[in-house]
């Protein structure tokens, strides 16, 4: 079978076979296949879509690209009993910096959470990148140095290795620059294959939708998570999704060092009330997954305490300091995020701090409307913090913080946003769409619904 019958198979509109699928995978991988094929195939893959059949096929090929993180040896609790292992993914947004706080929060209600999670791409954040502006923050450890971390402190989140799922690292960078990202069975196999290759017993997903996610309009996001969940049951992995509206960016801060500082926040038992809102909607939903919790009273009280008495921030150090990061970055007083960052406070220890502060002030009194996330996302790339290509660097430093949020009262003269950065030659640029991002009405307006739908099983 040459590589271009299958790319015309699908091309065609056909279905693919399992030796199909497996043989691209495995040669891409090789590098028997080379790059310009895999993309003909995405291609064709986005244009015409795969069955159910298809898409699990794809998962299991690229799962077993690589090996399977060897668990035998993790989370076995003082009672030798095996500590259940749950997994949280977003598909991600603008201002995502859940996964942050929820995997240290989970792993002290009694979870261990491997979490293998992305870099930034085009307007979303990424995690490892976030993780990353913490000085010193490794989030390239073998699966040696992983199964260490998580069985000191019961959650670890690294970065796609070459040993585990090489096809999603591989493809990942592909899709990226050839217009092939927001293809669903593509998503979902990327997002599955990272999942299962640490072998969790429950995952909870959080699928975004809206201007300041891959998926555009609430009916594609539904649909990736449909799909994602019932992908995800086929292969034998309890999973449920939240489905969610990025439209507006998630929380008051966007770029690096910014959401780890306002993640920090809320792992102290403060910060934005949608960041904790959500925190608790899917943690609660690991606990339950993972059976230490019996009930969701009980799994948002126990989530509540381990916020309230800093047992969540310490593990967050905790972490942070066997991936190599330096705790006293992390330590209070970390800076207000309320007004123009305070720049100098102590040397490599610190959390960058950009160069310049600049607020954006509201022209008229009101209710903020509507805050696009899309216009932000762009607006932090431009101060430093995205990336056109999976290989450029980024500046920590930069982002915006303050943000107003929708339904919100605003006076004129009041800030709507700070915005920070090293690049003070992109400031007027980066303003406008920040300006653009957002509406100021007369009248009241009712704050969105953040969680719009719940899907725990699947119709077939
Ligand atoms: N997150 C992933 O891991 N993969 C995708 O394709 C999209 C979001």
């Amino acid at each position: 079978m040459l590589p271009q019958w299958i790319i015309e198979k699908k091309r065609d509109g056909h279905q693919l076979t399992d030796a199909d699928i497996d043989l691209f995978i495995r040669d891409y991988v090789s590098g028997a296949i080379p790059d310009y094929q895999m993309a003909a195939l995405a291609m064709a893959i986005t244009l015409q879509g795969m069955s159910a059949e298809e898409i699990v096929a794809l998962t299991r090929s690229m799962l077993h690209s690589g090996n399977i993180l060897n668990t035998a040896a993790l989370g076995k609790s003082r009672h030798a009993q095996r500590v259940p292992r749950i997994d949280k993914h977003s598909t991600g947004g603008v201002g995502d910096k859940i996964s942050l706080i929820l995997a240290p929060l989970a792993a002290c209600c009694g979870l261990v959470v491997p979490m293998i999670a992305g870099r930034g791409l085009g307007l979303t954040g990424g995690t490892i990148d976030k993780l990353e502006s913490i000085p010193g923050y490794r989030a390239q450890l073998d699966e040696a140095a992983f199964l260490k971390v998580l069985n000191t402190c019961g959650c670890s989140i690294i970065s796609a290795m070459d040993t585990l799922v090489p096809a999603d690292k591989k493809l990942y960078a592909l899709r990226d620059v050839t217009g092939t990202v927001s293809a669903i069975p593509l998503i979902v196999a990327s997002i599955l294959s990272k999942k299962l290759a640490v072998q969790p017993d429950g995952l909870v997903l959080d699928v975004k939708w809206g201007r300041g996610a891959f998926m555009a309009k609430r009916a594609q996001g539904e649909a990736l998570a449909r799909t994602l969940v019932a992908t995800a049951q086929r292969l034998g992995l309890n999973t449920r999704a939240l489905l969610t509206d990025m439209n507006q960016p998630l929380g008051r801060s966007v770029g690096n060092a910014l959401e780890v500082i306002e993640s920090l926040e809320v792992l102290q038992g403060r910060g934005p009330s949608d960041v904790i809102m959500l925190t608790l909607e899917l943690g609660a939903r690991m606990l339950i997954l993972g059976h230490v919790a019996k009930d969701w009273q009980q799994a948002l009280s126990q989530l509540r305490a381990k916020l309230a008495s800093g047992e969540a921030f310490e593990r967050f150090k905790n972490m942070a300091r066997l991936h190599g990061g330096d705790p006293r970055a992390l330590d209070p007083p970390s800076p207000r995020l309320g007004s123009g960052l305070r720049r100098g406070r102590g040397g490599p220890a610190r959390l960058p701090v950009a160069a310049a502060s600049v607020p954006l002030k509201a022209r008229q009194s009101g209710y903020i409307q509507k805050v696009d996330a899309a216009a932000i996302g762009r607006a932090v790339a431009l101060l430093g913090a995205g990336r056109a290509r999976i290989t450029d660097a980024i500046d920590p430093a930069a982002g915006i913080s303050a943000l107003k949020k929708v339904g919100e009262p605003v006076s004129a003269g009041e800030a709507l946003a700070w915005l920070h950065t090293n690049r003070p030659g992109q400031l007027a640029e980066a303003r406008a769409f920040v300006k653009a991002a957002f509406q100021i009405v007369p009248e009241r307006v009712a704050p969105p619904k953040l969680i719009a739908l719940e899907i725990k099983e699947t119709t077939k």
